[in-house]
């Protein structure tokens, strides 16, 4: 592999990927691959930390999260493409990291509390969940990362991975692992359909795998600025969540426009949102024809070939690992 410095990201297969992992994510990602050796990940051990209830949907939705990653313009020719799960070794490292890490950093993530508190309906206060970030920071560590592009959400879970990998690092006479810096994403977040936040749990999203006509229902169900009700009401742009919308996907000069037709009442919202809805089914349509493209055959070969790309690096690692700390070879 090439000596370019290393990137590794990871996304749970919960759900479909839609909008703002896009721009979120997904994008960033696929630049990164110019600049560095990136590792891009489907996390179904995280996953199951949160659905083991309820697990059906993995499968699927690991094979259409890889293909939203290549129709997104993931390529496997560039990136190592895998799911966790199909590489051991993120759990033997996990293993070691557990043993190193205190209980009251974990105790202590933000993230960690926050989603006790927050997500309703299933029990996480589970010995696995506990260990969501020492996970995560082996993920990170077993590539050696460098970089890991990811949002604000996840800084504290990279701030533990740096401590943890320091204090292997200090434990063990030997710094093997670098410390990995955040790479965040710049673009504004997107609110969900209904103005809360994006989720799959609200439904609030456009998939990137939806049709035309799905985008364009989802669309016009948006909610406008409520104070324009008839189409002679002026309109506020600034608190519509049609124009955050325009603001993103639509090319600059389109956005005065829109801006006039609003502010000078000059276009109703259900013209405006058809014409934001033409725009995303435009964004989207390079993704539809490449996914339109790739067969579940071809994916499964992808992944296939990713993990034994994934694998073969994180053997390496994992021989230095076992080395110091002197597990016993038998070959
Ligand atoms: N925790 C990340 C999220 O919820 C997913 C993830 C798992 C990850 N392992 C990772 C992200 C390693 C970056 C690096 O989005």
């Amino acid at each position: 592999m090439t000596s370019k410095k290393r990137v590794l990201s990871g996304m749970r297969p919960t759900g479909r990927l839609h909008l703002g992992h896009l721009v979120g994510a997904l994008n960033n990602w696929v630049k990164l691959q110019q600049e560095y050796q990136c590792f891009y990940m489907i996390a179904d051990w995280h996953a199951l930390m949160s659905e083991y209830e309820d697990p059906k949907g993995m499968a699927e939705n690991s094979i259409e999260m890889a293909m939203d990653f290549i129709a997104a313009g993931i390529d496997p020719d560039k990136s190592v493409l895998f799911v966790q799960s199909h590489v051991p070794e993120h759990l033997e490292l996990a293993m070691v990291f557990s043993d190193i890490t205190p209980l009251g950093w974990v105790e202590r993530c933000p993230t960690y509390k926050e989603q006790l508190r927050e997500i309703k309906g299933r029990d996480l206060t589970t010995y696995g969940f506990l260990g969501y970030p020492i996970l995560q920071a082996a993920d990170i560590a077993l590539y050696k990362a460098n970089a890991v592009p990811v949002g604000v959400d996840q800084l504290p879970h990279l701030e533990l991975t740096r401590e943890i990998v320091r204090r292997f690092n200090a434990l063990y006479g030997k710094a093997i692992f670098p410390e990995p810096e955040p790479l965040l994403t710049k673009t504004p977040k997107l609110a969900g359909l209904d103005n809360r936040k994006m989720s799959k749990s609200y439904g609030n999203f456009i998939a990137l795998s939806d049709k035309p006509h799905e985008i364009e229902k989802k669309v016009s169900q948006m909610i406008t600025d409520p104070a324009r009700i008839k189409l002679k009401d002026k309109g506020h742009p600034e608190v519509c969540n049609v124009f955050s919308y325009y603001a993103i996907f639509a090319e600059p000069h389109l956005l005065d426009n829109v801006r006039d037709w609003c502010e000078g009442a000059k276009l109703g919202c259900t013209e405006c949102k058809k014409s934001l809805a033409k725009i995303l089914v435009g964004y989207l349509e390079p993704m539809r024809q490449k996914r339109a493209n790739i067969s579940e055959e071809d994916v499964r070969d992808i992944l296939k070939e990713g993990a034994k790309k994934a694998s073969r690096a994180a053997a390496e690692t994992m021989a230095q690992v076992r080395s110091l700390i002197h597990f016993v070879q038998i070959s």
